[in-house]
């Protein structure tokens, strides 16, 4: 069901939240608050269920129980349709290695999200999304790029849905500190400029630091590490 823009603001909202895998409890009871245009950092040991969370987020996994809004949608109950739209046009993901299709050039892959919403990729936005993250040949392959272009690549392709909560894992995991720098950088601008909701894990006290907060996932639970 379509709950449209919340009155207080909140653009991501967790209540009681309970997710396992068989009877591995991986999320006990979290509670998450988020207000539109927050940039938040989620740290925790590996294992911990960062991912876990952020895929409950995206409206991969549904929860055992426990509320879960994103950006306007109660993802418990809504319908198969309403989740595959909330994936393709509301939210946006961000992983460790970028993930692209090898088979795919760069504009093709940031191009993809559009095409799966069942319209006509727009060149200019497709252009717009790939200059805003400093890539100049829309023409390479994937396995042309270096571990940086790719997670550019990657950032471009979440933002051109223009998502209302952009959710990245461990984005900058595999980069250098200046390569880690440049994307951190580009996932705050770029949340900014479309007021759009960061959430970001990592293993990296830098990269948390950019961050408006600092949350950390321990035993299936969130601790509020640093708020600014
Ligand atoms: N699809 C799955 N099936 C079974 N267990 C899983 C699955 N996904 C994650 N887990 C388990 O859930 C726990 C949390 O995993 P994950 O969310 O990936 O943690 P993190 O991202 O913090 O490293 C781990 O013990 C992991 O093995
Ligand atoms: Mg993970």
């Amino acid at each position: 069901m379509a709950l449209g823009p919340r009155d207080d603001g909140l653009a991501i909202l967790c209540r009681a939240l309970c997710c396992s895998f068989g009877d591995h409890e991986v999320l006990n009871s979290l509670d998450l608050a988020v207000p539109a245009g927050r940039c938040v950092a989620m740290m925790g040991p590996s294992g911990s269920g960062k991912t876990t969370l952020l895929h409950v987020l995206a409206g991969l996994i549904t929860p055992d129980s426990g509320d879960v809004e994103v950006a306007g949608l109660d993802l418990v109950s809504a319908s198969a349709r309403a989740l595959a739209r909330h994936r393709r046009e509301r939210v946006s993901m961000v992983f460790q290695f970028g993930e692209l299709l090898p088979e795919l050039n760069v504009a093709e892959n940031v191009s993809l999200p559009l095409r799966l919403s069942g319209k006509r990729p727009d060149e200019g936005r497709v252009q717009g999304a790939l200059e805003a993250v400093g890539l100049r040949d829309p023409g390479a392959w994937p396995a042309q790029l270096s571990g940086g272009e790719t997670q550019r690549a990657a950032v471009a392709r979440a933002l051109v849905t223009r998502p209302a909560v952009l959710l990245c894992d461990e984005p900058t995991g595999s980069l250098d500190a200046a390569n880690s720098e440049q994307v951190v950088r580009l996932l705050l601008e770029s949340a900014h400029q479309s007021a759009a909701t960061l959430i970001v894990s990592t293993h990296d006290p830098a990269v948390a630091a950019r961050m408006d907060e600092t949350w950390l996932l321990n035993d299936g639970s969130l601790r509020s590490l640093r708020c600014r």
